[in-house]
């Protein structure tokens, strides 16, 4: 296949369009600066770029904090961007694979969320992220939407790196216990996706995220182990569990965002691989 890449220098990306290279695929994965997605001129330059199978779209702007204040930003490249992407997707014949978020959900549910589920984000970024899905869904209404959660990976900022510093720093660390969801590692989600193009899947919303549920602190701490593991350290993990309200953040995040995959299963695509598996993998590539 030849497949385009929008936001392959991100988390997601970088390991997306590896993936689709190790299967031998032609990838494309043009910068930010040649192709803005929040421009709708530039946007349209993808047509004149080649003929493509499919565009995967990891790009989007993902400072959920920062969004509260970046509301029109956030606005343009979360939820105008992607309308305009499904456009040029529509008129030049290019199946869409777009990224979404368990942001777009209130995390008021005890049970994991399908995708049909009600969706009521409670920040900027979740918002946008769900105007992003409606313009996708509108413009090109056989479009594949996954939505994802709590990505870590080998190539960004992400949670667990941020942990290992810290603790590996010596710093004392606090984290929220009363926050749950299921971290996604973006190695394992890159199988998934690529699987789910190679597959051609039925179009609609899809949840993917890893098998394990837990809470940001129940995280940590697996993810500190993993690295203590690896590297033989016997230095102590110690972790005080705190509450939401003892670590304020400007953007209000769901308290429970369990992803059921149960659809993207009965697709035929196979479960990511036990936290504990990607973690092993993550570690052992983490540069810190
Ligand atoms: N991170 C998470 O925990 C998480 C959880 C759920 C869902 N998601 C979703 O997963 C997807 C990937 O997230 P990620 O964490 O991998 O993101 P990321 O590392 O922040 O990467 C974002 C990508 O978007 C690109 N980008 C930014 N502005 C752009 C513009 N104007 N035009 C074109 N590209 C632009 C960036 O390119 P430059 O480097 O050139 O700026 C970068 O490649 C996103 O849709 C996100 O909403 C993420």
């Amino acid at each position: 296949m030849n497949v385009l890449v929008l936001g392959g220098s991100g988390m997601l990306g970088q390991d997306v369009v590896a993936e689709l290279k190790r299967r031998g695929n032609d990838v494309s994965a043009p910068p930010s600066r040649e192709i803005d997605l929040a421009d709708p001129q530039s946007v349209a330059l993808i047509a004149q770029l080649g003929r493509f199978d499919w565009c995967v779209n990891c790009a989007a702007y993902t400072a959920v904090d920062k969004a509260e204040d970046e509301k029109q930003r956030a606005a343009e490249l979360n939820a105008m961007g992607p309308g305009y992407l499904a456009r040029v997707c529509a008129m030049s014949g290019i199946k869409l694979l777009h990224i979404s978020t368990d942001f777009v959900f209130d995390g008021a549910a005890s049970e994991p969320y399908r995708e049909d589920a009600p969706t009521r984000p409670l920040g900027v970024y979740g918002r946008t992220k769900l105007l992003g899905e409606e313009a996708v869904q509108a413009a090109l209404p056989v479009a594949v939407i996954i939505r994802t959660a709590w990505l870590f990976g080998a190539n960004g900022k992400s949670f667990p790196r941020t942990m290992i510093g810290a603790w590996k720093a010596g710093k004392t660390l606090k984290v929220v216990t009363d926050q749950v969801g299921c971290p996604t590692y973006t190695g394992d989600l890159a199988r998934t996706i690529v699987d789910a193009i190679e597959a051609n899947i039925f179009p609609g919303i899809y949840h993917a995220a890893g098998p394990d549920s837990m809470s940001w602190h129940a995280f940590a701490l697996k993810a500190i182990g993993a690295y203590r593991t690896l590297h033989d350290l016997s230095q102590p993990v110690d972790i005080e569990p705190i509450r939401t309200e003892q670590w304020p953040t400007a953007a209000m995040r769901p308290p429970y965002s369990v992803l059921s995959t149960a659809k993207l299963q009965a697709a035929g695509i196979a479960p990511m691989r036990p936290l504990d598996v990607a973690l092993a993998e993550f570690v052992a590539r983490l540069d810190v």
